[in-house]
């Protein structure tokens, strides 16, 4: 079943492709093909601008919506919204528009398919494990009635609140856990500005790259034990079960990895 075309997320689409283009061909090859019109480099200027024409949209009415607002109840502190943009904008109302876009692309960019693809993971793996399903149901049932009480149309009234989800730790754990053996960015590369030497003694030269691969480390039988490949949130909280310690590695301590 197709979903309805939304015009954003195709030019947003569109734009991500032709920028990793430009990270995989030659140098030469893509401006070659941006100087003849060719393939994606044609239609990444358009996309652009259709992008940064939404999020410039969005931007005025928020902060139209904040002024009305403040010029109503008098306040900087109330608002109908209260999503990442928005905190931008009441921390410091004199960020430039260009700015605030350059923040919103940012965080959809980085935000956005990393989000839904772990997600997406996170209910597959939960079909396939009822168990786990179970234990997550169960928990967030617990802490709703202590904090919302036994009426449980009120549950779902608001959403949680940060003190909430924080005792959503079996959650927390089947959600580090998917991203262990699915990671949304399966390997990731820096490059090195100046000659260095990592915790391990390896010594890396000025204009090198490192690329890690968290995909390949997520299901390495000498970190995670024999069951490396099984979907087992449990292994990431205490013996007790309350709390996912801060230190899961103690004996690779001192040896370059943690
Ligand atoms: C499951 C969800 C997510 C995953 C798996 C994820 C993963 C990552 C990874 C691997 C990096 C690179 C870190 C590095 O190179 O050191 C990164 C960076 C970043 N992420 Fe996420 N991310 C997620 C969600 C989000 C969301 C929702 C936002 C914002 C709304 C976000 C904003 C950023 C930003 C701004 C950076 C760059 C940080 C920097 O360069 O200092 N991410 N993320």
């Amino acid at each position: 079943m197709g979903l309805p075309e939304n015009p954003f997320s195709m030019s947003f689409d569109h734009a991500t492709e032709a920028t990793l283009q430009r990270f995989i061909l030659p140098q030469i090859i893509w401006k070659l093909k941006k100087w003849l019109g060719l393939g994606m480099e044609t239609s990444l200027s358009r996309s652009l601008e259709h992008i940064d024409k939404y999020l410039s949209n969005i931007i005025n009415s928020r902060k139209l919506d904040l002024l009305n607002k403040q010029q109503i109840i008098g306040s900087s502190e109330t608002t109908t919204h209260d999503d990442l943009l928005s905190r931008f904008m009441k921390k410091k109302e004199s960020y430039t528009n260009e700015f605030l876009q350059h923040v919103a692309l940012n965080f959809i960019l980085a935000g956005r398919d990393t989000s839904s693809v772990a997600l997406s993971w996170f209910f597959w793996l939960c079909t396939l494990n009822p168990n786990v399903e179970e234990k997550i149901l169960l928990e967030l049932c617990t802490v709703l009635f202590e904090t919302r009480g036994d009426d449980v149309s009120k549950w779902v009234d608001e959403p949680l609140v940060f003190e909430e989800v924080d005792c959503l730790v079996y959650l927390k754990a089947a959600l580090l856990e998917t991203l262990r053996l699915y990671p949304s960015v399966p390997e990731d590369s820096k490059h090195v500005i100046n000659d260095d030497v990592l915790p391990s003694g390896t010594f890396v030269s000025t204009g090198s790259a490192v690329t890690y691969l968290i995909y390949s480390i997520g299901r390495m039988k000498y970190i995670w034990g024999k069951d490396c490949l099984d979907f087992k949130p449990e292994r990431w909280l205490s013996a007790d079960g309350n709390k996912i310690p801060t230190n899961l590695f103690p004996s690779m301590q001192g040896q370059g990895f943690v």
